[in-house]
């Protein structure tokens, strides 16, 4: 029997990990242990509502307002102790959050074997974004297994010196998470308030962007909302209070737009698949998004999704008030530049990639 550990901690992190804990259960001759580290609370926990995922172990650590140390001391120690119970055979993080890299190190000074999910996305730059493109490449430097979503994460890792024979190529499990999600028939209050206008999808909340970048991209989006009566705006606002103090402070008051609770991932799914446009700093909708056919306006100045946006379908605009403005008009106005971006694409796999992470776990 082979004993496989999960970490994660974060709302992105669960939506992609647990269609894979799904398919690990699944599996003969595996027994599959779910630690959450709870660096997210509320988010975290209504994905594995949404999953049906009942983790064995919670470190619980979140606080409110916590900070880089807070997160990696808390898991650090409460990995300690869960590892120490468990002994896994192997242990799967998920690509780039202070969870990851903390779980990471704890399994470093245990020598017990790491399987990194979603690596090799890389912007080359250490503090964009901050701190995830550190944690990427620390989890990186101790993983035994590397499953790359793309052929080009798979070659960032090989022109790191990464052993070929460690480095598998299976696709996002992003998109195995759309399989579940996304329904013809769907209905929800804030779509039937939507309904006849253009519905623009907002989310906002990485950490080099709180204050000046993210107000300068909101206003840009309340001012174009202003001049399009047919625009509507829908944010579920991130649960961070940074995020909400801006969001409140440069949105609120405007009719058409609605500032809005997280939505569960299975909502937030269904409104992408009804969006027009997508403005967002976030990494996971930038893989989504594509698969939908839905345009995307990045809030960057970096990705480390370079396939989204040669496919078409994501545009990196900075966080440049003006710039953010005028690319958001454009794809107002402009049909022809809309449909050139509004096409389905999909680099990030056909959503089977749990499926292949788990027949490579099994062959070892
Ligand atoms: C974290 C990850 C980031 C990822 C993001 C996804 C790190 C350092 N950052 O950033 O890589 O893109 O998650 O959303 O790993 N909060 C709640 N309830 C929740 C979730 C958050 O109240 O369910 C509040 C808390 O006050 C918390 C704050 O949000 O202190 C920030 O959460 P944190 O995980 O530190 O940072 P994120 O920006 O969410
Ligand atoms: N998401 C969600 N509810 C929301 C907003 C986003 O379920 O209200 C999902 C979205 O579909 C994507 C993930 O959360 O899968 C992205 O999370 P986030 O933007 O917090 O983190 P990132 O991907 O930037 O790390």
């Amino acid at each position: 029997m082979k004993n496989v550990m999960l970490v994660f901690g974060t709302r992105p992190e669960a939506i992609k990990m647990c269609p894979l804990v799904r398919e690990l259960q699944g599996r003969e001759g595996m027994r599959t242990v779910v630690c959450v580290t709870g660096q997210h609370r509320r988010m975290l926990d209504s994905v594995l509502c949404a999953f049906g995922v009942v983790p064995d172990y919670d470190l619980d650590i979140m606080k409110e307002r916590q900070s880089l140390f807070d997160i990696t001391a808390g898991v650090l120690s409460g990995m300690r102790e869960v590892l120490g119970r468990e002994r896994p055979d192997v242990v799967l993080v998920h690509g780039d959050t202070s969870s990851a890299f903390a779980a990471a190190l704890a399994c470093f000074y245990e020598h017990i074997p790491v399987g990194h999910v979603e690596a090799g996305l890389r912007t080359h730059n250490v503090w964009r974004p901050y701190p995830e493109e550190f944690n990427r490449e620390a989890v990186g430097l101790v993983a035994r297994y590397h499953f790359a979503p793309t052929r080009e994460a798979a070659q960032n890792l090989l022109g790191e010196g990464k052993e070929a024979s460690t480095v598998y190529v299976t696709g996002n499990t992003a998109i195995d998470a759309l399989r579940f999600t996304v329904k013809r028939e769907y209905a929800h209050s804030e779509l039937t308030w939507a309904r006849g206008s253009r519905l623009i999808l907002i989310t906002a909340h990485r950490r080099e962007n709180l204050g000046e970048p993210m107000r300068g991209m909101l206003r840009a989006i309340r001012r174009v909302t202003e001049e399009y009566p047919d625009v509507k705006v829908i944010y579920p606002v991130h649960m961070n209070p940074l995020v909400r103090e801006i969001a409140r402070a440069e949105l609120s008051g405007c009719e058409r737009i609605h500032l809005i609770r997280p939505l569960d991932v299975p909502d937030f799914h269904n409104f992408l698949a009804r969006s027009y446009l997508v403005l967002t700093d976030s990494g996971g909708i930038q893989e989504e998004a594509p698969s939908l056919g839905k345009p995307v306006l990045v809030m960057r100045r970096e990705t480390e999704r370079p396939e989204g946006v040669r496919a078409g379908t994501l545009r990196l605009v900075g966080t440049d008030e003006e710039t953010v403005y005028e690319n958001f008009k454009r794809l107002l106005e402009d049909r022809a530049a809309y449909e050139a971006m509004a096409r389905a694409t999909n680099p990030y796999g056909d959503g089977f990639a749990c499926r292949r992470i788990a027949d490579i776990l099994q062959a070892e």
